[in-house]
């Protein structure tokens, strides 16, 4: 028997919730929305799914990204003015664009001296050379190169990387080689990233997670983890993650960036910041609006300092 009691008109919103799913996971969001509502009344010693406790359940189950799914039920004017404002972007001024930057870590609390020689290899998956992780990795780039480290930047979509063929020979224990495919990566790419101190990674939000070039390449990664190979990640080596997208709530897909950073650290390789631009509406007036935001590029330069001092 159900402890709880349920404010009116909830069960109706969990149903038009879940109503665009197909009926073989339809169950699965409505139990998931049903259990963590009750969840949250218990934890605040009620007896009773309030609308309140109802959206903050909404919000914790739904990953970011579904946003406007969410909104289409809870505040549909909220989501035609949300939409209006991102397609009215196209049309303001260079440097008005509601571009907005999240840094995670905070500047570095301690100024201690910056590192030298440090060689960063910096990686975007996305193919619009001067677009906004571009931008910002180029920025970045910037930071670090003024500071006396080395930079490399490649943009993946201009390298030979295949799919892996999931042969599975990098898993033997008399492992010879990383990756039986030959291309960019087998080629030189294994090397770089073996000899990398730190690592920029940056990539879109393509169709709610991160681009595909992107995904295939971490796919290549996976042999990094046999535990039989005979070269291994020498240490644990830092990145900066950086990413960008269009839709303006800026932790709309911070899920998809957490899960980077814990594959990456899967591969010894630890994220000490993130720098994720949202709202990246504007091509009216060229690609990368956030080139026209001159604060935003400063905090983005000043995480690049940061990013060789961290610990
Ligand atoms: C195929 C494709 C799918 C996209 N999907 C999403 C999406 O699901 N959510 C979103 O907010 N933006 C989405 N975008 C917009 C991009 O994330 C956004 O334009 C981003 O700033 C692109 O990075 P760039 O400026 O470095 O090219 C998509 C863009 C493309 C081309």
């Amino acid at each position: 028997m159900n402890k709880f009691q349920w404010q009116d008109g909830l069960m109706e919103k969990i149903e038009s919730l879940c109503a665009i799913f197909p009926p073989v996971i339809k169950n699965r969001w409505r139990d998931r929305l049903m259990y963590n509502s009750e969840k949250i009344a218990a934890y605040n010693g009620s007896s009773q799914v309030t609308e309140d406790i109802f959206w903050r359940s909404v919000y914790e189950v739904f990953p970011g990204g579904y946003e406007p799914l969410i909104l289409r039920i809870k505040d549909p004017e909220k989501l035609k003015a949300d939409m209006l404002q991102s397609r009215n972007q196209e049309n303001l001024a260079p440097g008005t664009e509601p571009v907005q930057l999240t840094r995670w870590a905070g500047n570095s609390p301690a100024p201690a001296a910056i590192p030298q020689g440090k060689k960063i290899l910096a990686v975007n998956s996305c193919l619009r050379t001067g677009g906004n992780t571009d931008v910002m990795i180029d920025e970045l780039a910037r930071a670090c190169r003024d500071n006396g480290s080395a930079v490399e930047k490649f943009y993946l979509g201009d390298l030979t990387i295949k799919p892996c063929t999931g042969c599975r020979a990098c898993r033997k224990a008399d492992v010879k080689t990383i990756c039986t495919v030959k291309d960019d990566m087998t080629e030189f790419m294994y090397g770089k990233l073996y000899e990398m101190d730190g690592l920029i990674f940056g990539f879109p939000i393509y169709t709610a997670r991160e681009n595909g070039i992107m995904a295939n390449f971490m796919d290549r990664w996976d042999c990094l983890s046999n535990p039989y190979l005979t070269r291994t990640m020498p240490g644990l080596k830092k990145a900066l993650v950086v990413c960008s997208w269009m839709w303006p709530n800026p932790v709309a897909y911070d899920n998809i960036v957490e899960q980077m950073i814990i594959l990456l650290r899967l591969h010894s390789v630890e994220t000490t910041d993130v720098l994720v631009v949202s709202g990246t509406r504007g091509k009216k007036h060229g690609r990368g609006v956030v080139k026209n935001h001159p604060e935003i590029l400063s905090t983005v330069y000043q995480a690049g300092i940061d990013f060789l001092r961290a610990p």
